[in-house]
Formats: C-alpha cells, structure tokens, sequence
C-alpha cells in the first residue's frame, strides 16, 4: 500500500486528480471505477474544472459506478445516479453509453447484479477504482462481514452507514433505504489500480484498521491490503492514527 499523506484536503484532491487525469493521458480509453459521497464531492468539480479547460477529455473513458440504493432511480435526488449527473457525468463529455450504473429500481436485482459484472467482464475490468471509505471500514456498501470473494449484490445497509447517510436525506435516517446493490469486494480487488480517498479525523479509524488491523472481513477496507497497487489519499485528519506513517 502507497500513502499520499497532504497538509490539507484541497492538496490531496489536487493529487487525487492529477493522478487520474495523468492516467487517462496514458489511456484515453480508460475503464474508471467512481464512488459517491461527500469526500468525492470536491474531486468531482476538480475534475470538471480539468475537462473545462481542455486538459482532459472524458470522450472515450467508461465508468462503473460502485453502488446505488434499492428502490431509487436518478429521477430520486438522493439516488447515486442523480448525484453523478449533477456533480460530473452532465458537466462533462463522457458520453452516456459509456456510463454503466447498477439500477436500483430494476424488477430483477440478482440479475441487475448480474448485468454489472458482466459488463466489468466485457470491457476487460476496471482499471483504476477510486474509492472512499466508511467509519464502519466499508468500501463502496460492503459493510462489515463481506467477503472477500463476493461480487455485486443487494446488501442490507448498517443502521451506522444510514446514519452517516441520513446528511443526503435531510438528515433523516430514516428515510435512507435499508437495502443497496453494491460492486463487491471480490469485483474491486479485480482492478488494476486503487486509489481510496480518506478526509478529516472522523474516518481516522477507520483508515488505521484498514491499513494497520489484520485483514479480515469484520473491516473491509482491510481486504485492500490483499491488493498490489493501492494508493491511499489522505488528508492529516484522516491519517492521524497512522502508526507507521506517525514514526516516519
Ligand atoms: P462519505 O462516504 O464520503 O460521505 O463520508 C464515504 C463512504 O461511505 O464510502
């Protein structure tokens, strides 16, 4: 595992996205793996700034998103897919073939995880997954106690991650749906690259069981550990309970 360890935020998104635009340089028909959330919300508009000014073009890149909720299309503004419009696939020119998205109101869910990974399959795999995390440890909806072999399914979500969620929710938790399609553990390791973002001391934790706990289900950002190029981006905050990184 690599650590960027930046003095604020802001520099750790700008490193976050000279990564990526430095990898859609070398392969404008990138396969790129894109999380939610409110760590990626900067990032999003970073990276629209980069394609504003024509230092990158999104033209030939596809993306898989990593999850959606159960019950929500992108007609729904707490949906994933709504956020994605809003904050990156509507300001920029990825065209919207290229876009692949688990469906939240699809009749059939097994089979709308089904459709998922065989499209990861029929590209080849992704080849860089940007990630964040939860407090829970978990990466994408893989809460704790998934496996490190599971693929894409429906999961039921942790009263702590609804909770966390209810800020997307008029802070009702509530109102966050209980059930969630998410790419699984198994289908994320498939990537050739992982780059996971970590702000602010309230995912601390979280980052020092993932990097520094043994690799077990109970954290599934630990199951990264497994991974050969993984690149945590983090800001002082969220690096603060790193041991090795508070010797060196
Ligand atoms: P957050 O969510 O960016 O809203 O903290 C991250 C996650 O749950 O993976």
């Amino acid at each position: 595992m690599k650590f960027i360890v930046c003095s604020s935020k802001a520099e750790a998104i700008r490193r976050g996205v000279e990564l990526v635009v430095g990898e859609i340089g070398r392969n404008p028909e990138l396969v790129l793996g894109l999380a939610t959330g409110g760590t990626m919300i900067r990032f999003y508009s970073e990276l629209v700034s980069f394609s504003w000014e024509k230092k990158i073009s999104f033209s030939k890149v596809r993306t898989f998103n990593l999850d959606e909720y159960v019950g929500l299309s992108f007609r729904n503004k707490e949906s994933f897919r709504y956020f994605m419009e809003k904050n990156f696939f509507d300001k920029v020119d990825l065209k919207k073939e290229n876009i692949v998205f688990l469906n939240g109101e699809a009749k059939n869910l097994d089979g709308e995880c089904e459709r998922f990974e065989k499209s990861v399959k029929n590209v080849g795999g992704i080849n860089l997954q940007i990630l964040g995390i939860g407090k829970n440890g978990h990466i994408g909806f893989n809460e704790p106690g998934s496996s490190i072999k599971s693929k894409t399914r429906v999961v039921d979500l942790s009263l702590e991650t609804r909770k966390a969620n209810a800020k997307f929710f008029g802070g009702k938790f509530e109102k966050v749906p209980r059930e969630a399609l998410t790419m699984g553990v198994s289908t994320i390791l498939g990537a050739e690259k992982i780059v996971l973002f970590a702000f602010g001391k309230e995912k601390a934790d979280a980052v020092r069981d993932a990097v520094e706990d043994k690799i077990g289900c109970e954290v599934p950002a630990s199951l990264l550990q497994r991974h050969k190029n993984v690149i945590f981006i983090l800001d002082k905050g969220a690096a603060s309970e790193l041991k090795k990184l508070r010797n060196t």
